[in-house]
């Protein structure tokens, strides 16, 4: 099965064809990033009318590589910015109609959540996903396709918009992860250290607004010791990251020993920082475990994800029939299990 997969939830226009036998045929994304920096943040409306300028001439792009014609269609239906999530539905819904394939509408966390297996090696279920994205820091028990079981959840922040705000603190520009670990590679460690929000108390849930708070504090307190300069900047990055990085690899530590569950995927764009991938390799060692992570483009958003989800879901029987909606909230255990996997 061939199936053009579009993703437009947020402020990257991704799509892809992912065929079942072959593979992935082509890909192709656009983001959005010259558009927002000068607001230091994604502006919903803006996004939404570049989403509709962008869609078509990538779907365009991509069927150009694509010899076969395409057997089905997958768009991210939620969650996101509902005008983003719009185009990309209704683009996708329609297309499907013109062409008289079957469409889908695909949850955008569980997209992230399946691209490792795009890799090789791809993880067997059961796996426990850490999903760390600009909106969500959750773990999750995966015992199949839509079998997801919430083991922990943000309470506040998500870890990649603690990364965003840290960095306009910083003085850096958005998107902020990126910029933070590249400033924090700089930095020199033990000079400030940062606490390891709720580690001290049993569970897996996470808050990094206490975090953010700190980070703050440590800046307007060099700020007034008038000691602002490059290096500090970099050293208190370097200490947020840190701790944003340990706070993870614990809870994911716990969440391996309470399961018993020996495979760890990553996913999500937080899942790009090397820093992460670093502690979470030596983590999984110490647990006989094994890490699981998306090369650095499939971390972030795209379309490869959306149309391989979709793709799996499909081939199980799965469509939205003709009509479709956008769902900027959905709650990832509300899904349900494909037909038959
Ligand atoms: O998955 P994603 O592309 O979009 C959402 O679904 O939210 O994740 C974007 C988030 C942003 O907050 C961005 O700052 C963060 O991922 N991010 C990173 C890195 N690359 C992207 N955070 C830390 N380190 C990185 N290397
Ligand atoms: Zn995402």
């Amino acid at each position: 099965m061939r199936v053009l997969g579009i993703e437009t939830s947020c402020d990257e226009t991704g799509v892809a064809i992912y065929d079942s036998e072959e593979g992935l045929i082509s890909e192709a994304l656009y983001s959005q990033i010259d558009l927002h920096i000068e607001y230091g943040g994604v502006v919903p409306e803006l996004a939404s009318r570049d989403h509709i300028r962008k869609t078509i001439p990538l779907i365009k792009q991509v069927l150009v590589d694509s010899k076969k014609p395409i057997d089905a269609i997958a768009y991210t239906q939620g969650p996101g910015l509902m005008g983003a999530l719009m185009v990309g539905a209704a683009i996708g819904r329609s297309l499907a109609m013109a062409w008289g394939v079957p469409a889908l509408g695909i949850h955008h966390m569980e997209g992230h959540l399946l691209a490792p297996m795009l890799e090789n090696p791809a993880p067997e279920f059961p796996f426990i996903a850490l999903l760390v994205s600009g909106g969500h820091t959750q773990l999750v028990d995966v015992q199949g396709i839509g079998k997801y079981r919430l083991l922990g959840d943000s309470l506040d922040d998500a870890a990649g918009e603690a990364f965003d705000k840290a960095a306009k603190m910083l003085g850096l520009s958005y998107p902020g992860g990126p910029q933070v670990a590249k400033l924090a590679s700089k930095g020199t460690p033990g000079r400030f250290k940062f606490p390891r929000p709720m580690t001290n108390r049993p569970g897996l849930d996470f808050s990094f607004s206490g975090l953010k708070t700190f980070t703050l504090n440590t800046i307007a307190s060099e700020r007034d010791k008038d000691n602002l300069d490059g290096q500090t900047r970099a050293d208190i990055a370097y200490a947020f990251e840190e701790a944003v990085v340990d706070t993870l690899a614990i809870k994911c530590r716990r969440a391996i020993q309470q399961t018993g569950i020996s495979s760890l995927i990553i996913a999500g764009g937080v899942s790009a920082n090397r820093s992460l991938r670093k502690k979470l390799e030596e983590m999984v060692v110490d647990e006989n475990a094994r890490l699981y992570f998306p090369r650095p483009e499939y971390c972030t958003d795209n379309g490869v994800m959306i149309a391989f989800a979709g793709c799996q879901r499909l081939l199980a029987g799965e469509t939205s029939g003709l009509q479709f909606s956008a769902q900027p909230r959905w709650p990832i255990d509300e899904l349900k299990p494909a037909a038959n996997v």
